[in-house]
């Protein structure tokens, strides 16, 4: 990819081509335009009439928003459903009930499919065997599982009795998961013995007994395990079952339970700029609906498409495209339980090829990573399978560069599929800011503009309205129905987070720069703006990091974590860290760099590694004591330092953290 390419990048549009405007549910601009007006006219009828239209209610609602007590918005709170029957249920009886719900293949390239009559069953039998555990509506069940069926079962089996689930990612360490249960209170773990990635079987049990191990899980009663290989693993008598246990002898008919909207259907924990992860809760009615309506306007999902996100069920992408909108939507959709380069860089390509997939949703990284395999090696580039059923294409996670979006633009989608580049948050339920295929003019790099009744905006520090063109901070001025309810048992921490009160109070601040581009008004996120560090478009606190390090109390005197730059990850972690002994040099430095990455994987998980290490006699520090973080950023980029350091106490410390080991 030449350079130049990525210079002229701000003048590339593309246009969506006639046919797919005219195929499409929001057909061009002028009908997305009205869909906004609509919304800011009336922003309560708009959401109450997608409401009526989209969810099913066994008991309607008759208010829409209720913002006595803002920012605790409720939406449609006097209305009832149940997510799970919003899903399966409500295809009983119509075409989509023997349809194909779920294409599983397995990390050994094995295909099982299931349909939706199939998929009611298995989850209304999980839900038995919840309940027959004792189970109950409002408690908390932790999901650390495998990508794969069994996993969504599981999320949708406690939507249907309403117990809140909180879905830990399998690469989260045994002491995150500790953290997670207690924080939820949960009373039962559903996890599997082992997971297949790569090839290895790795464990999950033995990590959910060592976090159970570390003690302070009081609540937690119930342990059930899915054997998904044959390799046998540790079971407590009295807590652990397996999943063949407690299905045995129940029936497949389990009544949806009603919840009211703002019940909270899950809690999901993602870092923030404090060292401690956030338990971001969503409510039922509201989620649901946008996972529902955002499959339909983002995707423009179709009876016969093929769907695929590779997002893990831990992550909030998982929760709302894979677990939630495709069966909201009635889509059959394609989960794979592996990784990207097993056994070969090309697998996403070759799968897209023999699924038949024609939207296919995916992470910046993933397609970094892809793209310098196929420049290695021409046996994995996508030309070699045949991409032709691919109608739509997506991204997610991290902003995207534009070469990497004009790679997969060209090589993934023939120059044939709009990408859709897609910001939302974890706190945001879905989408939030994105093309909108049949309609938005493409430019690589942007997310474009937000979709219809999302009230984006770029402020400065008081809360005003930046112009077009001037950076600030992305903000969401109205309420929308999928938004974060609160952070679990921290209300005061939501507010602080989301509504600062030096802004107002009442605007949803993302935590991310953007700017609108002069011309089109079109959104470019340029990064948070907090203490999160987007690796690989995983979330991590740079205080998370930090919190592990100094926790090897043994070794560790004073860490200062920052990110930086990196051309496949988007950003990386680098660590300077002060020991309780001398600094190390040479090999020893080399050895205790390795030992302490090894730590953090076991404090957080091995995506919370830091890249580099640094160690210094001490930190760059204000007279007052505080670490200046920006030096350090320019000393991670390998940038001479420019900033003033008149105020720093010790200026030859710099000098110091500049040499790499
Ligand atoms: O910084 C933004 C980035 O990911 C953050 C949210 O991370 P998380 O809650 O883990 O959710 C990721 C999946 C929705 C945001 O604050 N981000 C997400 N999507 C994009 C993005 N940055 C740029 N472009 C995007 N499309």
């Amino acid at each position: 990819m030449s350079n130049i390419e990525s210079v002229l990048v701000e003048n590339r549009v593309f246009p969506p081509s006639e046919a797919t405007v005219k195929a499409a549910r929001i057909s061009g601009m002028p009908a997305y335009e009205a869909m906004c007006h609509e919304a800011e006219r009336d922003l309560e009828g708009f959401w109450a009439r997608l409401a009526k239209d989209n969810v099913v209610w066994t008991k309607p609602f008759t208010t829409t928003l209720n913002e006595s007590n803002a920012p605790f918005y409720k939406w449609f709170e006097d209305g009832e459903l149940n997510a799970s029957a919003n899903c399966l249920d409500k295809h009983v009886g119509t075409p989509v009930e023997n349809k194909t719900a779920i294409i599983f293949e397995a990390d050994d390239g094995a295909v099982t499919r299931v349909t939706y009559k199939e998929m009611l069953a298995r989850v209304g039998q999980f839900a038995n065997a919840l309940k027959a555990q004792g189970i109950k509506k409002g408690d908390r069940v932790i999901i650390y599982m495998p990508m794969g069926v069994e996993g969504v079962v599981a999320m949708q089996a406690c939507a249907r009795i309403g117990a809140t689930h909180s879905v830990v990612f399998g690469g989260f360490s045994a002491k995150a998961l500790n953290e997670r249960i207690i924080d939820a209170g949960a009373v039962a773990v559903v996890t599997a013995n082992y997971q297949m990635r790569g090839g290895k079987e790795l464990p999950l049990k033995s990590i959910v007994d060592e976090g159970i191990g570390m003690g302070g899980c009081d609540t937690l009663k119930t342990v059930l395990v899915y054997m998904r290989t044959a390799t046998a693993c540790n079971m407590v008598a009295g807590r652990d079952k397996t999943f063949a246990e407690v299905l045995e002898g129940q029936g497949s008919d389990c009544p949806p339970v009603a919840v009211n909207a703002e019940h909270p259907l899950f809690v999901l924990y993602t870092s923030g700029s404090t060292g401690k992860p956030k338990g971001v809760q969503h409510s039922t009615g509201g989620y649901l609906l946008w996972a529902k309506l955002t499959m339909d306007w983002t995707f423009d999902i179709r009876p016969d498409d093929v769907f695929w996100c590779t997002a893990d069920i831990g992550w909030i992408t998982g929760h709302t495209y894979v677990a939630y909108g495709p069966l909201a939507a009635g889509a059959t959709q394609v989960i794979f339980e592996g990784i990207p380069t097993f056994p070969h860089a090309g697998r996403f390509w070759q799968m897209i090829e023999k699924h038949k997939a024609t939207v296919f949703y995916t992470a910046p990284t993933a397609i970094r990573s892809l793209i310098k395999a196929a420049e290695t090696d021409e046996k994995v580039h996508p030309k070699n399978w045949d991409l032709s059923s691919l109608r739509i294409l997506g991204t997610v996670g991290e902003p995207i560069n534009p070469e990497a979006w004009m790679w997969y633009y060209r090589n993934v989608g023939g120059e044939r599929c709009p990408v859709v580049d897609t910001f939302w948050q974890t706190e945001t339920g879905g989408h939030m800011i994105t093309p909108l295929p049949g309609a938005t003019p493409l430019v690589p790099g942007s997310c474009t503009l937000p979709l219809p009744g999302i009230m984006a905006a770029i402020v400065d520090e008081t809360g005003k309205d930046v112009p077009n063109g001037a950076g600030g901070m992305l903000v969401v001025k109205r309420p929308w129905p999928s938004m974060i309810r609160t952070i679990w048992g921290d209300p005061e921490r939501f507010k602080k987070s989301y509504f600062p009160e030096e802004m107002g109070g009442k605007l949803y601040l993302a935590g991310d720069g953007a700017v609108r581009d002069a011309k089109r008004g079109y959104f470019r996120i340029t990064g948070r703006i907090d203490d999160v560090l987007n690796v690989s478009g995983h979330r991590l606190g740079t205080m998370e990091i930090e919190s592990a390090l100094v926790a090897k109390t043994d070794l560790v005197a004073e860490a200062a974590v920052v990110g930086r730059p990196d051309d496949l990850t988007g950003e990386a972690i680098c660590a300077f860290v002060v020991l309780k002994r001398a600094r190390p040099s040479g090999e020893e430095a080399k050895q205790i760099a390795a030992d302490l990455r090894n730590w953090v994987a076991k404090e957080i998980g091995p995506i919370a590694k830091p890249k580099d290490i640094r160690f210094g006699d001490n930190l760059p520090k204000t007279r007052s004591g505080k670490i200046m973080r920006r030096l350090l950023r320019s000393i991670a980029k390998g940038e001479a330092i420019t900033q003033d350091v008149s105020t720093l106490e010790n200026p030859a410390i710099l000098e110091q953290l500049a040499q790499t080991n």
